[in-house]
């Protein structure tokens, strides 16, 4: 087996989000229900202390031969009254930006990684056209602050997954079950993301070219959905719900409007056409068999079929849906960024295989022709998997919350992915061990 190599200038980098790894966010909408909701009993809490511990963290990462780091910015921290923008925490943001600069690591910044300050929870949060208003405002502080260091915009994490858990399924806070819930958040998360790429075309960083715009995206979890047999109702299934979680999105962000089951289909002013790069976070695919078990079950079960491999928290892994996933976003004809990938492996035994193989079919994808330019390995060390805590594990680096020196333990993937960073591909010797001849 050959070395597969990735294009030049190729981001190899490690995703997280503020509230999962910085610790005590304590004005925020999670923080204040956390207690008693969370699975192994412990909540947030310090998280891996990111907050303090980034010098360390940046530097392992540039040992690594990383260039690129996704991290998010707490809008709780930053505002955490109402228009009363803590200088303090801005000043901290701007210090682990320039550091990360100083290390030559570029940066993609999410603005909304599903966690509101509670003042903007109390008053109904997406629910509310307001909270629209209220986040531009906080978009533009940040873009008036910290313009000049992302080199990605992620405006928005996964709105699919969050308008879900938060307004089907009730899993996240607040905890609503209703479709029409749903559709009020989707649309104003998709207003607000119009409105945050207009305020960062302004503002945000260029390349040398002047007429050009920022990379501005959304992080859009796409899940490959197949038949679990031939019979036209499973296959129906599996067709519409890749159309609703996957297809949607894309739809909306391209022409403007939001189909069902999540969108009314009425236009959205400024939406279409408001990215100038799209974002993929990819780990599993679905099986799906039709059941009439109702909206929040999607209309069906998930099977898996024999032989399927899962991980600790149940998901099928499956590299070749990756490959699918990126060959519909190639349809859009701009950059693509993997923005997260990754899989909950406490003892590290799939890891370094899940890693090589979705590699492996990105650089199919490339060799397709879709022009993806960057990987995010989800995530860099444990961290709070929202409801599930502490209990899966999806970091490259292990790290116990109860540890008093949470300290970081690199796995056998951390050093494999190292390798793969500096070579800017898959080794021979990589490739040979994980992918066979
Ligand atoms: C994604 C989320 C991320 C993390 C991973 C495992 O859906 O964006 O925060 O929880 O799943």
């Amino acid at each position: 087996m050959n070395s597969l190599s990735f294009p030049e200038d190729f981001l190899w980098g490690v995703a997280t989000s503020g509230h999962q790894v910085e610790g005590n966010n304590t004005a925020s909408d999670w923080w204040a229900w956390e207690p008693g909701k969370i699975e192994g009993g412990l909540t947030s809490g310090r998280a891996c202390d990111a907050w303090n511990r980034y010098e360390e963290d940046y530097a392992t990462m540039k040992s690594m031969g990383l260039n690129a780091y996704r991290m998010g910015i707490e809008w709780a921290r930053v505002e955490p009254r109402p228009g009363m923008w803590d200088d303090a925490a801005f000043a901290h943001y701007e210090a682990m930006m320039e550091s990360l600069s100083e290390k030559g690591i570029a940066i993609c910044l999410t603005l909304y990684h599903w966690v509101l300050p509670k003042w903007v929870a109390d008053q109904d949060g997406w629910e509310n056209p307001a909270t629209c208003d209220a986040f531009l405002r906080f978009v533009q502080e940040v873009v008036n602050r910290l313009g000049k260091y992302p080199l990605l915009w992620c405006t928005l994490n996964e709105p699919n997954v969050y308008t879900m858990f938060s307004y089907v399924t009730g899993e996240f806070p607040p905890e609503k079950r209703s479709l029409r819930a749903a559709r009020r958040v989707t649309r104003h998360l998709l207003t607000a993301h119009a409105g945050a790429y207009s305020i960062i075309c302004e503002g945000g960083s260029k390349s040398a070219d002047p007429n050009s715009r920022p990379l501005i995206g959304i992080a859009h979890n796409m899940t490959d959905f197949a038949p679990a047999s031939h019979s036209p109702f499973d296959r129906a299934i599996a067709k519409y719900q890749s159309k609703s979680w996957n297809s949607s999105y894309i739809e909306a962000l391209v022409t403007g409007r939001m189909p069902g089951p999540f969108g009314d289909g009425k236009p959205i002013p400024g939406l279409a056409g408001s990215l100038t790069y799209m974002g993929l976070n990819y780990y599993t695919r679905r099986t799906v068999a039709f059941r009439p078990n109702g909206i929040s079950n999607a209309f069906s079960q998930e099977v898996f079929p024999r032989g399927t491999e899962l991980n600790d928290f149940g998901w099928a892994v499956c590299p070749e849906g990756i490959y699918n996933c990126l060959v519909e976003l190639g349809k859009l004809r701009i950059p693509v960024y993997i923005t997260e990938n990754g899989v909950a492996d406490a003892n590290d035994s799939m890891r370094p295989r899940y890693i090589v193989e979705h590699l492996r079919e990105v650089w199919r994808a490339i060799g397709s022709g879709v022009d993806v330019r960057g990987y995010f390995y989800w995530t860099f060390q444990d961290n709070f998997e929202w409801r599930a805590g502490y209990t899966q594990k999806f970091g490259l680096f292990e790290l116990d919350p109860t540890d008093p020196n949470l300290q970081r333990t690199p796995r056998r993937s951390a050093e494999m992915y190292a390798k793969i960073a500096k070579a800017n591909g898959i080794t021979e010797s990589i490739s040979t061990k994980y992918l066979g001849k």
